[in-house]
């Protein structure tokens, strides 16, 4: 029995405890966006997150995942809006396709360490992901842009709070003396009116 959250649902099912956490997400699970390259842990097609760092699982045993939390590329973002997706959309990064989950998985733990990273950096986190098509340079450009996609959409989201912050002080700040006024004049006038009953 082999129990874990994957892309955050619980999941329990019967299985030998040795089995490959990629044969179990891929046979098992039907979740195929999880390649299977190598087999050795060489190559990084099989990368997927598991509680919260990329793990190569043609090699990981499911029991190692028993009671973990496991990430697939299907789960990286609700809508498939991830900075990497969107940047790999922008700079067209893949040509057969077969290494590029592996690749965003591998990019999505780096990028989520080191937000800002150098060329340098960049270059050293993703070494250990094959690419046969050679789309070295397009992958490269691709986590850049979306660290840069990440940076903007977290200021944009302090502006969006800061412009709600403005806008609910501006509503309660100001101060409409005309309806001080009629909140006056009804009173006084309702006092009156009891007054004159
Ligand atoms: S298939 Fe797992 S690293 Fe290559
Ligand atoms: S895009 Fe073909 S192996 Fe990377």
């Amino acid at each position: 029995m082999a129990n874990f959250t994957l892309n955050g649902k619980a999941v329990s099912l019967e299985v030998d405890p040795q089995t490959p956490l990629l044969w179990v997400l891929r046979e098992h699970l039907g979740l195929t966006g999880t390649k299977f390259g190598c087999g050795i842990a060489q190559c990084g097609a099989c990368t997927v997150h598991l509680n919260g760092t990329a793990a190569r699982t043609c090699v990981l045993p499911v029991l190692a995942a028993e009671g973990g939390d496991i990430v697939t590329i299907e789960g990286l973002a609700e809508n498939d809006d991830h900075p990497l997706q969107q940047a790999w959309i922008e700079e067209q990064v893949p040509q057969c396709g077969y290494c590029q989950s592996g690749q965003i998985m591998q990019a999505a733990d780096f990028l989520k360490n080191t937000p800002d990273p150098t060329d340098e950096q960049v270059t050293a986190a993703m070494a250990g992901n094959l690419c046969r098509c050679m789309a070295y340079v397009r992958i490269h450009r691709a986590v850049k842009r979306a660290a840069t996609i990440a940076s903007e959409r977290a200021t944009s989201q302090v502006n969006g709070q800061q412009t709600d912050a403005t806008a609910t002080t501006a509503g309660v700040g100001i101060f409409d003396p005309r309806a001080t006024a009629g909140t006056v004049s009804h009173s006084a006038v309702e006092e009156t009116s009891h007054g004159k009953v």
